[in-house]
């Protein structure tokens, strides 16, 4: 857990950073956020995750708290308080306190900026990796714009305990159609059995996830063919190798979808490869 958090102009104690009832994230959902990577002390792909949050902003017509460079030091202000070496830093921006009404508050209503900061364990990640996860599959029933980085993630939460509750760490959901969307809390990926890699475009109906963006140059750097098109949880469950992928997790290879073992049921050895070779490609700031 974070044990200093910025909120909204100030750097708090965990007991003492606290945000207001009449709160719009708190009430409405009515926000956004971003999840960094920290590795080595160093912020990953922090423009790229920046740049993602303007957008965020401008699509729900909430305004920024604070310029993009101040923004960038409260960040590494956050982490470096809260000691971070390899973990997370996350950002939420909500529409700010006003009395609770759907339409959106008087023009003069301040954004909240919320900042925190903890350590994650590098090498359970790693072991995890080592061992591959495991993806069961939900229908899609979210909203068509998850390509807005929203707190609203009430699907996701439901898809993620449901994975829980059957022993797995991630959801896929699946739209009518029969193809894989994304995960829960990341992007879904395969390889074919003739080494195509494939991963859905970034239309309104996925978030346009950073990792995913770097990873499609570490694909292409390792010459591997690169496919950015739907495939179905069909084509899915004969695939040579999954992977998820995300800001917390890099590239984690799924071994099992639905109960099925994927490839072999163990890493395979393109995940491996993308996974050791990503931060070679990201931004370090
Ligand atoms: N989740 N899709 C969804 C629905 C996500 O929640 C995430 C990230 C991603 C991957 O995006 P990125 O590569 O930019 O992290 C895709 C973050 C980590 C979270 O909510 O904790």
């Amino acid at each position: 857990m974070s044990r200093i958090a910025y909120v909204n102009g100030r750097y708090l104690l965990r007991r003492d950073a606290l945000v207001d009832i009449e709160d719009r994230g708190y009430q409405l959902a009515d926000g956004v956020y971003e999840v960094c990577e920290v590795r080595g002390g160093a912020i990953i792909d922090q423009p790229r995750h920046l740049g993602r949050l303007q957008r965020s902003l401008g699509e729900l017509r909430i305004r920024a708290p604070v310029a993009p460079g101040a923004l960038a030091i409260i960040l590494r202000e956050t982490v470096r308080r809260n000691r971070v070496r390899n973990g997370i830093v996350y950002v939420q921006v909500t529409r700010g306190v006003a009395r609770r009404d759907f339409s959106f508050p008087p023009r003069d209503t301040a954004p909240s900026l919320v900042v925190t900061a903890r350590s994650l364990d590098l090498a359970a990640n790693e072991r995890r990796a080592a061992r591959g996860i495991a993806v069961i599959t939900v229908p899609e029933c979210r909203w068509a714009r998850v390509d807005i980085k929203s707190v609203a993630l009430l699907p996701n939460v439901l898809a993620k305990q449901a994975a829980r509750d059957r022993g797995a760490d991630e959801a896929w959901f699946v739209d009518r159609e029969g193809r894989v969307t994304e995960g829960a809390s990341s992007n879904a990926w395969i390889v074919t059995p003739d080494r195509k890699v494939v991963t859905r475009p970034a239309d309104n109906g996925i978030l346009r996830g950073i990792t995913r963006t770097v990873l499609i140059g570490v694909v292409e750097a390792q010459n591997l063919v690169f496919e950015e098109r739907p495939f179905t949880l069909e084509e899915a469950y004969g695939a040579g190798e999954a992977f998820v992928t995300a800001a917390s997790q890099i590239v984690m290879p799924v071994v099992r979808i639905d109960d099925r073992p994927i490839g072999g049921g163990s890493p395979g050895p393109v995940a491996r490869a993308l996974r050791a070779d990503f931060h070679r490609h990201a931004q370090r700031t």
